[in-house]
């Protein structure tokens, strides 16, 4: 069944030249694969890609929860949408603990994502030591606070447990598994695993149910992303 593989390249790479290389490898690397691949690469080389590439999808790593205004710095869900994004990715980890994104000022992104059509994922997950069903219910509870019915099915759940990102230290399948469960159990939404994922780990994650992946690390390198999707 086609899969949601999505592309968070982060903060990287440093100058378009770079980004342009990677994209066009992607790009090749995918064609005619089953899955359903989005990039998300930073806001300014999304302005470079969006518009025009048929077949691919983009997203963007973050918004802003107003549409305009004085809010230097930042860019909104209609700016994005103008752009050609499709998806956006709210509340992942890195903006959670660098940036100090509470779950209220989340909810309020996912509410303007969505009024703006843009497709959101919503990353959760425990710290190392946490309890993983009771961090991803009060999450939820807040970041999904007064969100319609219909508006709810639209987002897309990224469970990516905060001691798997970044670290090579990826959650084993099975532990993944308890905490997609436990979503499904509560939404009816897609639900993706994110956090050290590679080409030899990918498949684990799609046996045990999982809708997807979101990849960090491993997308900027267009072999192994080509490999993940292929495996996936
Ligand atoms: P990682 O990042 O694959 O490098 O662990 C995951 C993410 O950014 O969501």
């Amino acid at each position: 069944m086609k899969k949601l593989i999505i592309a968070n390249w982060k903060c990287n790479p440093t100058n378009l030249v770079e980004a342009k290389i990677l994209f066009n490898k992607v790009k090749k690397g995918i064609k005619g694969t089953k899955n359903k691949v989005v990039i998300c690469p930073p806001f300014v080389w999304l302005s470079a890609f969006a518009k025009g590439f048929g077949g691919l999808a983009f997203g963007s790593q973050d918004c802003h929860y107003e549409q305009s205004g004085a809010y230097t710095g930042e860019v909104s869900p209609k700016m994005l949408k103008d752009l050609g994004c499709q998806y956006v990715i709210i509340g992942h980890s890195e903006r959670r603990k660098y940036f100090k994104e509470s779950d209220e000022i989340i909810n309020k992104k996912l509410k303007a994502g969505l009024k703006t059509g843009l497709i959101p994922i919503l990353c959760i997950g425990e710290k190392r030591g946490e309890n993983q069903k009771r961090v991803i219910n009060n999450q939820l509870k807040t970041d999904l606070k007064g969100i319609i019915k219909k508006d709810l099915k639209k987002i897309i759940i990224a469970y990516e447990p905060i001691w798997a990102i970044g670290t090579g230290d990826f959650c084993p399948a099975d532990r993944a598994k308890k905490a997609r469960d436990f979503i499904k159990k509560k939404l009816d939404n897609k639900v993706l695993y994110g956090g050290s994922v590679n080409s030899k780990v990918a498949r684990n994650y799609i046996e045990v149910g999982f809708d997807g992946l979101l990849v960090g690390g491993a997308s900027l390198n267009a072999k192994e992303f080509i490999k993940i999707n292929k495996s996936a």
